[in-house]
């Protein structure tokens, strides 16, 4: 039996140790530094890499990266160095999320479908680019922003606004030390993601994730409020598309440039009369895209992440997937993306019968469960079809109380839209 150690502190972590200790291989998931759903917790933070490594090696743990900062300040590189098995891309080859511009001329290097871009340090040049294009644009700081570093501009005035913030006031300090101004690619958005070993390349189910704070896709960005899987966003045809285009070039450019991509591959796309082009490329599992992928895996998820670290994924049957339909629902606190209240006790967690409620930014207090974050929960349900898996997921919702709950009420409702689907 093998300890397994998984990093991160959210949603995403919760579904992640949750699905792998149901593995019969798995003795303990020890979780750092965790929240108040995950069990066994280490009190190491994520970004801690050399205590997290102290760690997996006294414990003889299995180590599973969640998010992007960690994997991007090497702790692949570390772990391997000292002999310690670990799941995830090295901070070379996780260039690909942690530097959009990197990612970006990855792209256009090897013929992978991608908005056009101009990349800036200067701020007078990156205003005058923006003055004179005469298409919408997306201004994008090149380093990690933690979701924040994304404008999307309807007209000049407002993308010279975000060059200002960015290369002007530097509001993301180094890792706006640059940009990247693309092509506004106006489409449906879809998250696809894979398992890579380095040569073989494994397909997760594909979701779809709902990143503004309001319905109708209204307000700021969020790392999001909700997803679903499957979704009619990525059909077979566009699904074989994405992967002979993007997912397999990808792989192999990576594998030629000696920087051979381990882990999950996960292509922000967006699709347009029928094509798909890649918005960004994240080096990690989606959040809150894991939480309803991994309630319909009907396989170990344990003995695939610890082949894809051995490069032994062809080694392994193609994984099933339950043909239901998952949700989940974020339960989040109220001014969020901005300031919100912390510190609020949640009512109701006992009532929920039905499907998994990840936690995110919550811990525990003498029996108590109280809000700690942003994104506190994502009630994730399992359904025989989307309607019947977003009405699974919002009754649960209803049952879980706080001052401050701020959710969503249209998560899945594109999904569920014929004309929506007709127009794509
Ligand atoms: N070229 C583009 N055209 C249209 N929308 C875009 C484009 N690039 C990004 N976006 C939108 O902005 C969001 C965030 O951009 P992304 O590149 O995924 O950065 P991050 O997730 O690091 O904030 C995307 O999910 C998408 O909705
Ligand atoms: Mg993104």
């Amino acid at each position: 039996m093998a300890n397994v150690l998984v990093v991160g502190s959210g949603g995403r972590e919760h579904a992640l140790s949750w699905k792998l200790s149901q593995s019969s291989a798995v003795d303990t998931v020890f979780t750092a530094p965790g929240n108040g759903g995950t069990r066994d917790n280490v009190f190491v933070a994520a970004e801690d890499i050399g205590g997290l490594a102290g760690f997996a090696e006294k414990n003889d743990c299995f180590t599973v990266v969640g998010p992007e900062v960690p994997l991007s300040m090497g702790i692949v590189d570390l772990f391997r160095r000292r002999n310690l098995e670990i799941f995830g891309p090295t901070g070379g080859s996780a260039q690909l999320e942690s530097s959009k511009i990197w990612a970006k001329q990855f792209m256009k290097g090897n013929g992978i479908p991608t908005a056009g871009f101009e990349v800036f340090d200067d701020r007078k040049e990156a205003l005058e680019y923006v003055a004179s294009t005469p298409h919408p644009v997306v201004v994008k700081a090149d380093g990690l922003a933690a979701g924040k570093g994304v404008f999307v501009c309807s007209d000049a005035a407002e993308a010279g606004d975000a060059v200002d913030a960015i290369l002007g006031r530097n509001v993301f300090g180094r890792a706006g030390s640059r940009i990247v101004v693309e092509e506004r690619i106006d489409g449906v958005e879809a998250s696809y993601i894979a398992l890579c070993d380095g040569d073989t390349v494994v397909p997760m189910a594909a979701s779809q994730d709902h990143k503004r704070i309001y319905d109708g896709d209204r307000g700021p960005n969020t790392g999001g409020m909700g997803a679903y899987s499957p979704t009619p966003a990525v059909d077979a045809e566009i699904a074989a598309k994405i992967q002979s285009r993007i997912i397999e070039p990808t792989v192999s450019a990576m594998k030629g440039l000696g920087l051979p991509f381990q882990g999950f591959l996960y292509a922000g796309i967006m699709v347009r009369d029928g094509e798909p082009y890649v918005l960004e490329f994240n080096t990690r599992m989606g959040d809150p895209e894991c939480q309803p992928i991994v309630m319909r895996m009907d396989f170990d998820l344990y003995e695939y992440l610890l082949e894809c670290s051995r490069g032994r994924l062809s080694r392994l049957p193609a994984p099933r997937w339950k043909s239901q339909s998952a949700v989940c629902v974020v339960l989040a606190s109220r001014g969020y993306p901005g300031k919100y209240p912390r510190g609020e006790e949640i009512a109701g967690l006992g009532e929920v019968r039905d499907g998994m409620v990840f936690h995110a930014g919550t811990r525990r207090d003498s029996g108590r469960v109280l809000t700690t974050g942003g994104r506190v929960l994502g009630v994730t349900a399992l359904g025989s079809d989307l309607r019947d898996a977003v009405s699974r997921a919002y009754s649960m919702a209803d049952k879980i109380r706080w001052p401050h709950k701020h959710c969503r009420t249209d998560i899945g409702s594109w999904g569920l839209s014929g004309a929506d689907q007709a127009a794509l």
